[in-house]
């Protein structure tokens, strides 16, 4: 069976990347992890790529004009390794017009709230703010805006009256390393189709 090529984009820590790489390792996996890129020089996740055998690129946005020109350099990172989707996973700036002209309908974000409440930083502290009983994870497809692309999936967790950021926190990252995996299945199974703001999952 032929793989599909995924490249991962990430500014730190790099769970979800390593959930994504683990989950491709597994048996009958439809996907392979080719690619590791950041932002940041000292990203965690640039690490755990090296240890994985995956190439990890640190591209420095400081070192080009603008954001195209970064964006470009991405892109030819991409092209390279022939990757057929990019991931963000903690990939903390917004993609612009180059990235998402070259690969438009191809991106996946995974952002720790049930979109569309709580886009943008610290959901997790807004959605305990708000006082809801529930919140979750949600892996969408990226367009121009914070976290407003087509939803692919998602996954409610319970919101206890005792939670602190930190240990909702760590019970939807939970929940992040299972729905991110397979979400990224699900597109290379060639089931999802965008249809305006809706994905549709074919049976
Ligand atoms: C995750 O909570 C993800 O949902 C958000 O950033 C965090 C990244 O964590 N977009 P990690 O780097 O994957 O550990």
């Amino acid at each position: 069976m032929s793989k599909g090529n995924v490249g991962v984009l990430l500014s730190g820590r790099g769970s979800n990347f390593a959930s994504i790489v683990r989950a491709s390792r597994a048996g009958g996996a439809n996907f392979a992890v080719r690619l590791a890129v950041s932002d940041q020089a000292d990203a965690a996740g640039l690490k755990k790529a090296s240890r994985f055998g995956i190439p990890a690129h640190f591209v420095d946005p400081k070192r080009f004009p603008d954001k195209a020109a970064y964006e470009r350099r991405i892109c030819e990172l991409l092209e390279r390794e022939a990757i057929d989707l990019v991931c963000l996973a903690g990939y903390m700036r917004l993609v612009g017009p180059v990235l998402l002209g070259r690969y438009g309908g191809r991106i996946l974000n995974i952002h720790p709230a049930l979109l569309p409440s709580f886009p943008g930083l610290d959901s997790q502290r807004q959605a305990l703010r708000h006082g809801v009983k529930i919140s979750g994870c949600t892996v969408h497809f990226v367009d121009a805006g914070t976290d407003t692309g087509p939803i692919v999936a998602q996954q409610a967790v319970a919101v206890r009256a005792e939670d602190s950021e930190e240990s909702l926190s760590r019970r939807i990252l939970r929940q992040e390393h299972r729905l991110y995996p397979r979400a990224i299945s699900l597109f290379f199974s060639g089931r999802l189709q965008i249809r305006g703001r809706t994905v549709i999952i074919r049976e």
